[in-house]
């Protein structure tokens, strides 16, 4: 038998999976680090931990899978924009500089003046965020610049433990497309940014598709690891490329939803397009020549747990005498409230938003409170305006004639049927969940099969192992929802200067 693994370097944790060629998953470990905020809106981790979570639960999958022979090839994934960098030697100059990091805005508009806004968005299909890598290089250029005067190496999180396993310096156009410095229509280093910014070439790792191999497992790495020497290691993906070859989202009509933390909505495109005002992400995808676009709602699954946290001390008493899960018993609380919380809206602006707001300082509110309404009301609202907030990325790609036929919905909100029902209404499409539930790391392992040949291409990978489990059809309350989303669109715009008032003022 060869089994496949996939090696998520993730926000919380290593999760490593090990799957067989008919894609069932038969082992999968998971090994825990912290995220430090030295700072306000500073995100910071230590590589090592990465790297020390990778050995602990490759060892333990190893294992299982009944020694190191047994195992074809790795994938790698994990979150993206990370800034990695190593001196000449390949040690770590300081901690790693998260995807959630906000502290580069000053950076972001130097670089869009140095660039040009149109040029930017034309070549790297995105305006520059604060939380991908570039604006990161050039704040330790400003603020660190000893660090930045003994760099040799710009990583990114997955890619530093290619570096451990095989000792190759190597990336690929998934998670290179988060850096601002990829020229993602052509699937190559930009120079034209590189010069602009004055960023060295040669600190960049080199590239391959996401299928493609990038070394195998060295000595020292296969005594730390249990793995074999030379073990191939490919490519792999960002977490989201990844996810999206996870639940099958590899051609053209197929759109997925996955609701964690955050909120994602990923359309895969056999051509480079961009949204006119860079409002999706345009990213490559793990599928070798196609591309995806991205919405992303920063607080979905975030904003349940926010409610869970502030308002539902007695569910979350009631949900360990009767030895549930608390969001079992306010999902029910949910749905004693009608479709459309009797006129309650939520905006799930928690910590910002990214789409179709690119706005830090945009706020959370429930708006239309009366004496009438409860904590069920509240919790339904919730739900419903995570949902809508996720229709606004949806209606993004619409605009761009991207079709949308097949809509698969994973991730832990997908668990509750109640989100489900409610989501299916709100975006007025079915809905399905597919068999395979790990996402990004099964797509990584996917991606390793492909590239040591067990599967003929990412495509053949998905249709030989991803399957439709249950679907949800739009029902009556659509066109409820229908109405209350255009009065949901309306509510952004129009609170937008007390938002920025609001968070001047606690700024000050
Ligand atoms: C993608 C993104 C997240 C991170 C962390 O743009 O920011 O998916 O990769 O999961």
């Amino acid at each position: 038998m060869s089994y496949l693994i996939g090696l998520d370097v993730g926000t919380s944790g290593v999760k490593a999976i090990l799957i067989n060629p008919r894609g069932r998953v038969v082992a999968s470990a998971f090994g825990e680090y912290p995220m430090a905020t030295p700072k306000p809106l500073w995100a910071e981790q230590n590589p090592e931990a990465w790297w020390r979570a990778a050995m602990s639960t490759l060892r333990r999958i190893v294992k299982i899978a009944g020694g190191s022979t047994k195992i074809a090839g790795l994938g790698l994934t994990g979150q993206m924009h990370g800034l990695v960098l190593l001196d000449s030697r390949g040690k770590v100059l300081r901690p790693c500089i998260m995807w959630n990091d906000q502290r580069t805005a000053e950076e972001c508009s130097e670089i869009t003046s140095m660039v040009g806004e149109d040029r930017l968005l034309a070549m790297t299909g995105n305006p520059v965020l604060p939380g991908f890598t570039a604006p990161k290089i050039l704040w330790v250029r400003k603020h660190e610049p000893a660090v930045y005067g003994n760099t040799s190496h710009v990583l990114l999180p997955k890619d530093y433990v290619r570096y451990r396993l095989t000792g190759e310096y190597a990336s690929e156009m998934s998670d290179a497309s988060g850096t601002s410095l990829l020229d993602v229509r052509n699937r190559r280093w930009s120079n034209e940014i590189l010069q602009a910014l004055r960023i060295p070439a040669e600190w960049l790792p080199s590239l391959v598709e996401s299928p493609g191999l990038t070394g195998g497992v060295s000595r020292v790495a296969a005594q730390a690891t249990g793995l074999r020497e030379g073990t191939p290691v490919v490519g792999g993906g960002g977490d989201q490329a990844a996810g999206g070859v996870g639940s099958g989202t590899v051609a053209e009509g197929t759109i997925s939803v996955t609701i964690g933390t955050s909120g994602v909505v990923f359309a895969h495109s056999n051509t480079y397009r961009v949204e006119q005002k860079g409002r999706l992400h345009a990213f490559c995808h793990s599928v070798p020549g196609a591309w995806h676009l991205m919405g992303v709602t920063l607080s979905a699954g975030g904003s349940l747990r926010w409610v869970r946290d502030t308002l539902c001390a007695e569910e979350i008493l009631l949900a360990k005498k009767r030895r549930v899960d608390p969001y079992e018993i306010m999902m029910a609380s949910a749905a004693r409230s009608p479709a459309g919380s009797e006129g309650l809206l939520f905006l799930p602006y928690l910590s910002g938003e990214r789409t179709p707001y690119p706005d830090p300082h945009a706020r959370a509110a429930f708006i239309g409170l009366t004496v009438r309404h409860g904590k069920s009301h509240m919790i339904r609202s919730v739900l419903e305006g995570v949902a809508f907030s996720l229709r606004d990325c949806l209606e993004l790609m619409k605009a761009m004639d991207i079709q949308a036929d097949d809509v698969r919905v994973s991730g832990g909100g997908a668990r509750s049927k109640l989100w489900c029902r409610i989501l299916a209404d709100v975006l007025g499409t079915r809905l399905s969940t597919v068999t395979s539930t790990e996402g990004a790391p099964y797509g990584a392992a996917l991606l390793a099969g492909v590239g040591v040949g067990i599967f003929g291409s990412v495509t053949e990978a998905c249709s030989r192992t991803v399957r439709v489990a249950s679907s949800t059809e739009p029902g009556r309350d659509r066109v409820l929802y229908d109405e209350l989303y255009q009065i949901y669109r309306q509510s952004y715009p129009q609170n937008q200067p007390i938002f920025h008032s609001l968070s001047n003022l606690s700024n000050k």
